[in-house]
């Protein structure tokens, strides 16, 4: 008897490859190469992807065999769930195995910002040793707000509060008194963008969020304030942000992610207040291993018509 073909189109976690185990017929294809996927999606019974392959109307028309399209990962942005939902097919994801590394990668970033350390680096083994060019700030006494506090936004409060920061945030879901108990202020958006010396992003992609911090709400801001976004490219509008940093309104951003990724040039990168990185926020091997083998778990219960519980 033929095994259910398991498409899967972006790297996983060996821990997951095994969950599946040999009662699967496991392909490999490159997600964001579309005629690959396209090619390959015909067989498929599951498709396990991350953030770079597009599941589209198209794709899921491609696969009349589909049961379950798998995210490792968090973000759903990338998947039309309507389409697959109306094609009958599960989406299922790994809602908590990156946030502690999205987190820490946010710390990282903050801190990367606030004292100059890529930049820094990069002088140094280029032969420039520049102690008052890379002169920093301190995160102490500062003020923290944070755009969205969902499991992310938590994490990212609890692990900046030992840096004696004040914490603000804007998330219309939250209750004031959950917030309070997280010793987080919740503040309206404006209010957020007119005190902060760092904002972080931890939202989702949505028709609401996208440009949600755009040349309005960066003419509120003061010029000593970083933006920081591990969550979605677009979030912040990439060229608001580009004119705020050529007109000195902002004093720098720290980026793991692009409107358009992978992103290998933008003006963006001109600038040496802005610290970028390739979109690594879930880039730790444990956080792959929680993602890969999570969805493997839903992917094997899905195909054997079983219930797949929330991760
Ligand atoms: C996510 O949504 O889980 C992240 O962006 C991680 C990823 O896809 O690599």
């Amino acid at each position: 008897m033929n095994k259910p073909v398991v498409l899967v189109a972006e790297e996983i976690s060996e821990a997951g490859l095994a969950v599946l185990g040999a009662d699967f017929e496991v392909r490999h294809t490159d997600g964001s190469n579309r005629t690959a996927l396209l090619s390959a999606i015909g067989e498929a019974e599951a498709l396990i992807i991350r953030s770079a392959t597009q599941v589209d109307a198209e794709v899921i028309a491609a696969a009349p065999k589909l049961r379950v399209i798998a995210r490792a990962g968090v973000g759903l942005d990338n998947v039309d769930v309507e389409a697959a939902t109306k094609a009958g097919v599960m989406v299922v994801n790994a809602p908590t195995s990156n946030i502690t590394s999205a987190a820490e990668h946010t710390v990282a970033m903050i801190l990367a910002s606030a004292r100059n350390i890529p930049q820094a680096h990069a002088a140094l083994k280029g032969g420039e040793w520049k102690r008052s060019k890379y002169t920093g700030v301190e995160l102490d006494q500062k003020v923290v707000g944070i755009l969205g506090l969902g499991k992310i936004g938590q994490l990212v409060a609890q692990r900046l509060q030992p840096f004696g920061v004040e914490l603000l945030a804007y998330d219309p879901y939250v209750q004031p008194a959950r917030a309070a108990q997280m010793g987080v202020r919740l503040v309206q958006l404006d209010e957020l963008l007119r005190r902060s010396d760092f904002i972080t992003v931890h939202l989702p992609k949505t028709k609401e969020t996208i440009g949600l911090i755009g040349d309005r709400e960066l003419q509120l801001v003061k010029p000593t304030v970083r933006l920081i976004n591990v969550a979605r490219g677009g979030i912040i509008d990439e060229n608001a942000l580009y004119a705020a940093l050529k007109e000195g309104r902002v004093a720098g951003a720290a980026l793991d992610v692009f409107a358009k990724e992978p992103c290998t040039e933008s003006p963006l990168f001109e600038f040496d207040n802005v610290v970028v990185t390739p979109h690594l926020g879930a880039s730790t091997h444990e956080a792959q291993e929680k993602a890969g083998t999570q969805v493997a778990r839903s992917v094997k219960l899905a195909l054997a018509g079983e219930f797949v519980p929330d991760a």
